[in-house]
């Protein structure tokens, strides 16, 4: 070899050893670069997808990142994840950006998805051929997302320039993303569901509280009622029956004639007792309320008071039991207050009229009085105020020592 070859088969054995470890440093960092971007859409459905879901980014968004992640790795022309509900494949993430739109897809069909490996255009057009609608000329690898043997979804890779290649680069990876992400739809529903089912407790624990809380109110309201009407009704018999009983120990020597009569009456009082007693323990008004109305009824418990009283009703109907009792009980209180408290000698006076639709009562004593300040209220007064307090009526004390007293009361009658 003259020394001019020798030079140049020198020269040419350098440019192809240039040549080779250029070529191969090359491939090698374009197979890397393909590698480290498909690790990072597994990495991403891996790690980022999980626990950004579990800091509660909405599952849409990270489903959007998912497919960017595909795309940018695989070049793709387009990257899908289709989500499985009932009987509808609807398309939940898309990169470019697309229409939401739904595919039927029945249990068969879901079934056989579920159990198919990732595929191709070819097995697309047998078994979901309303994918491929827009796609013509393209190649297209789908992963099916699955759980428990379930179908939750389907990755679609879409690629239709520089067709072929796609299944090798991308169906290991894409088995994995499928994966992932059957795992974390699979949490997120289950996560919604338990939500779903914590709600309906804790409305249910609302609604019984509420309607426990009714019935407290209730039982309260009844045996408030009860309470008013003994407190009101019959014990005013005791009283009158007390006072007479002291009456008669007084009179029984000096006048036995006035003490008999009222021995007599007072066997009448307590037979009346008895009767009152009884239709109170069974929830019913006073008898004779009911059957003939406020002046018939007062008039009897005028007779019956421990002091002198009498009654005026004016051109008053009959009313709902309701506002017949409150009056009645109203003014039988304050007539038991009278025989009580105003003392020897005094007398009571009740009045009953009606005026522009307002029903209107009075219940006037002689007596003591007392100094009336808002302080002094018993039982009785306040059954009073609560009593017609219910009814939209209210009452009005009026009393100074030795100047009697007067309480009157107003119950509006509606329309
Ligand atoms: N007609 C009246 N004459 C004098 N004082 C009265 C009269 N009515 C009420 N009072 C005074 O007003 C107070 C409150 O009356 P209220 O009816 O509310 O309670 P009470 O009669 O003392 O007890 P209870 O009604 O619970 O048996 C009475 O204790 C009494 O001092
Ligand atoms: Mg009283």
């Amino acid at each position: 070899m003259n020394p001019t070859a020798a030079i140049l088969a020198g020269l040419v054995a350098l440019i192809l050893l240039a040549f080779v470890t250029i070529y191969g440093l090359v491939s090698s960092s374009s197979s890397r670069r393909r590698q480290g971007a498909s690790l990072s859409a597994i990495d991403f459905a891996r790690g980022s997808f999980a626990s950004q879901l579990s800091h509660g980014v909405p599952m849409n968004e990270l489903l959007l990142q998912l497919v960017e992640a595909l795309r940018d790795t695989f070049k793709l022309d387009a990257a899908e994840l289709w989500l499985c509900t009932d009987d509808r494949l609807s398309l939940e993430a898309s990169e470019p950006r697309a229409e939401r739109t739904t595919i039927a897809i029945t249990p068969a069909e879901q079934s056989i998805a579920a159990n198919a490996r990732v595929s191709s255009e070819a097995w697309a057009k047998v078994w979901l051929p309303e994918l491929l609608p827009g796609r013509p000329n393209s190649t297209l690898r789908t992963a099916p997302i699955t759980h428990g043997g379930q179908l939750l979804g389907l990755i679609v890779a879409e690629r239709a320039r520089r067709p072929g290649s796609l299944a090798s680069e991308a169906d290991v990876t894409l088995e994995e993303v499928a994966r992932e992400v059957g795992v974390a739809v699979n949490k997120a529903r289950l996560d919604a569901a338990l939500q779903q089912s914590l709600d309906q407790l804790r409305r249910q624990a609302t609604e019984l509280q509420a309607s426990r809380g009714r019935l407290v109110a209730a039982a309260d309201e009844e045996r408030r009622r009860i309470e008013r009407n003994l407190h009101d009704g019959a014990q005013q018999y005791l009283v009158a029956m007390a006072i007479k009983a002291r009456l008669i120990e007084q009179l029984s020597n000096r006048d036995p004639e006035r003490a008999r009569q009222l021995l007599h009456q007072l066997q009448l009082d307590a037979t009346a007792a008895l009767d009152e007693l009884r239709a109170l323990a069974h929830g019913i008004y006073p008898p004779l309320l009911s059957s003939s109305g406020l002046a018939e009824a007062l008039s009897a418990a005028c007779r019956r008071a421990a002091l002198p009283a009498s009654v005026d009703v004016i051109g008053v109907g009959r009313h709902p039991a309701e506002i017949e009792s409150a009056v009645y009980f109203c003014c039988l209180e304050a007539l038991q207050n009278a025989g009580k408290y105003a003392g020897a000698g005094a007398s009571a006076h009740i009045r009953l009229w009606e005026d522009s639709r307002v029903l209107r009562f009075e219940v006037a004593d002689d007596g003591s009085g007392f100094e009336s300040n808002g302080q002094n209220a018993g039982a009785g007064l306040t059954n009073m105020r609560d009593r017609l307090g219910a009814v939209g009526g209210s009452i009005t004390v009026e009393s100074a020592p030795g100047r009697g007293t007067k309480l009157s009361g107003t119950l509006p009658l509606g329309a």
